[in-house]
């Protein structure tokens, strides 16, 4: 099925981009992973079911927060842009369904504690909401819902143009024949447009420049296996699944040439938290040689966390450890340790990719820098943050 008649439900109406110009960074993106449904059939977020990929793709449609809830926390919606969107959309389902407004934006941002975007797209719709109550008093609730949704449909359209924005501006650290090795999925399912990292690696796809995508399997939900060779296939990309364990032999082979990986929350001393493997890479990228590009939207830097100590970690059961495909692999009673994030120290990344420029070095006073940068949405910027 197409994606278009979706986009278009998630676009139209955003009062604030150039909506020709979102809508063109995306006419490639070939599933759609969330939309909302107006009454009478809604109000309700649809969802494309991450967790049955890619076996199949099933749609669940939350009728409430709690549903949303539900699906956030099994990751059948996932990764920072896209929990961004999530966020928003369920604050307006909320407001639409007369629920305590307020209360449903805490708990979804309860829901996944690391992915800065999505107490940020939930804090972002209920602000919108709450300016709108007290803006028109009489009939306000049906208004403020409609304000909400409004500010929800903004933020993805200015994903989608971040994403764009991200993937020409990232094009210029990938070298030709690049054989370039991912970390979990960062790609359509986690984005309005085409991504993050994954859409940089798209771009290099499409100018010839990529010789190979090397796709950790991602333990032990396996974003990487079942997500991103999902959408490295679709897209006719060159690609190769590798256990995590595997990319320290294939860069000490010298087959890696970038590590391109995506970010669930930038620290404001530029700490990157991001699916677990990721700083191990990171440390195999710099004993190799190998430059590590982190690439993410400005919306997931958090300058109120000072460093990675200040960034909650979330941990999540055990049997994602200790079982595969419902099976039990370990004994009967074993415990697991199951971060699902870890922390990689600025010091150790390259460069880092926003739709506003490259940052490098990542840095506090880069960053900081590139904060100030005033916002230009539904452009591709020229910024480059380098001293
Ligand atoms: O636990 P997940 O699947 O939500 O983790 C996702 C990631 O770690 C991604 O790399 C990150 O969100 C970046 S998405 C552009």
């Amino acid at each position: 099925m197409g994606v278009l008649p979706y986009l278009k439900d998630i676009f139209l109406c955003c009062p604030c981009v150039d909506r020709t110009a979102a809508l063109a960074h995306t006419w490639n993106v070939t599933t759609h992973v969330l939309r909302w449904l107006e009454p009478p059939d809604g109000p309700a977020v649809v969802l494309l079911d991450q967790t049955r990929l890619p076996a199949e793709e099933v749609y669940l449609t939350c009728r409430d927060v709690a549903a949303l809830d539900d699906a956030i926390r099994r990751l059948a919606v996932r990764g920072a842009p896209m929990l961004g969107l999530a966020g928003a959309f369920g604050v307006a389902l909320a407001a639409y369904r007369g629920d305590d407004v307020a209360a449903a934006a805490a708990r979804l941002s309860r829901a996944r504690p690391t992915a800065v975007n999505l107490s940020w797209g939930a804090g972002r719709a209920l602000a919108v909401y709450e300016a709108a109550r007290q803006a028109t008093p009489d009939h306000a609730k049906r208004l403020a819902a409609q304000a909400a949704l409004g500010e929800a449909r903004s933020i993805a359209a200015a994903d989608a143009a971040a994403s764009a924005a991200i993937a020409a501006h990232g094009l210029a650290l990938v070298p030709e024949q690049a054989r370039i090795l991912t970390h979990c999925n960062t790609g359509a399912l986690v984005s309005a447009g085409e991504g993050t990292a994954f859409a940089i690696a798209l771009a290099a796809h499409r100018t010839g420049r990529l010789a190979r995508l090397w796709v950790d399997e991602t333990r032990p939900l396996l974003q990487g296996a079942r997500l991103t060779a999902y959408e490295a296939g679709k897209a006719g990309m060159s690609y190769a699944v590798l256990p995590d364990s595997a990319a320290a032999s294939l860069m000490a082979a010298g087959r890696v040439d970038l590590v391109l990986t995506g970010a669930d929350r930038v620290a404001a001393d530029g700490s990157v938290a991001n699916k677990v493997g990721t700083y191990a890479l990171a440390v195999l990228a710099r004993h190799h040689r190998v430059p590590f590009v982190v690439a993410a939207p400005v919306s997931t830097i958090d300058f109120t966390a000072a460093d990675g100590a200040a960034i909650t970690v979330e941990h999540r059961a055990g049997e994602e450890v200790t079982c595969f495909a419902g099976a039990a692999i370990a004994p009967a009673g074993s415990s697991a340790y199951n971060p699902a994030f870890d922390v990689t120290p600025a010091e150790l990344v390259t460069a880092l990719v926003t739709e506003r420029g490259v940052v490098r070095p990542v840095s506090a006073g880069t960053l900081q820098y590139l904060g100030a940068l005033p916002e230009r949405q539904g452009t591709i910027g020229d910024v480059s943050v380098e001293r």
